[in-house]
């Protein structure tokens, strides 16, 4: 697989994942509240590999698709905001269809940038065996890339590469530990007798969020 085939197979995930987002029912909150968490992941994770690999080989091979790239990364910085606002907002919030709406209208504007305008010029600006080397630069990003969106990082090197490897491990750490609480209120949930617990979890849970909430900022 080279470099282009990678981006283009990220891009149907996302896209996948947009459409069981329109064809879930309108009451379908946790389903569409998942489908949400994996376009959180999908689209960080992208958005890092583009810019820590891609973005900066194509503007040093080809000087003439520059605008194109930081016009790119504007996009990216636009989707970027979306996704944190998204990240830990309930699907019952009034604006939560609306905003996911949006998300999929910029992603799909963006997408389709690359793909008509972007990509073509770059399958012309390297050649194969290079285009197979970036994309072994791109799943080594992928394995060390942060799994939420951080947009008021860095989006260009040197910085982005730094900022990317700090943020990767905290990352790391929220998704352990949100894992780790879904694991344990499932369980309450699925224990006999343990009403009192699912009460006092309830309670508990709301003071991990708030505990949570701040941790993510
Ligand atoms: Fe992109
Ligand atoms: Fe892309």
């Amino acid at each position: 697989m080279d470099a282009i085939a990678l981006l283009k197979a990220d891009h149907k995930t996302v896209e996948t994942l947009f459409r069981k987002f329109e064809q879930a029912g309108r009451n379908a909150r946790k389903l569409k509240r998942k489908l949400v968490d994996q376009m959180v992941r999908e689209l960080a994770i992208h958005s890092v590999i583009e810019e820590q690999v891609f973005y900066p080989s194509v503007r040093t091979r080809a000087e003439a698709l520059e605008e194109d790239v930081l016009e790119a990364l504007e996009e990216h910085h636009v989707v970027k905001w979306l996704l944190k606002e998204l990240e830990n907002l309930p699907a019952e919030a009034e604006r939560f269809e609306a905003k996911v709406k949006v998300l999929m209208e910029n992603v799909r504007t963006h997408v389709k940038e690359e793909e008509r305008v972007l990509l073509p010029q770059v399958r012309k600006a390297f050649s194969p065996g290079e285009l197979k080397d970036m994309a072994e630069a791109l799943m080594l990003a992928k394995k060390a890339s942060p799994t939420r969106p951080h947009p008021r990082a860095p989006d260009t090197p040197p910085g982005n590469l730094m900022a990317g490897a700090m943020s990767a491990v905290l990352d790391m750490g929220k998704d352990a530990l949100r894992a780790a609480r879904r694991k344990v209120a499932k369980k309450k949930r699925t224990t006999p007798g343990t009403s009192r617990n699912v009460r006092h979890a309830g309670n508990g849970s709301a003071r991990e969020m708030a505990t949570e909430s701040s941790f993510l900022m």
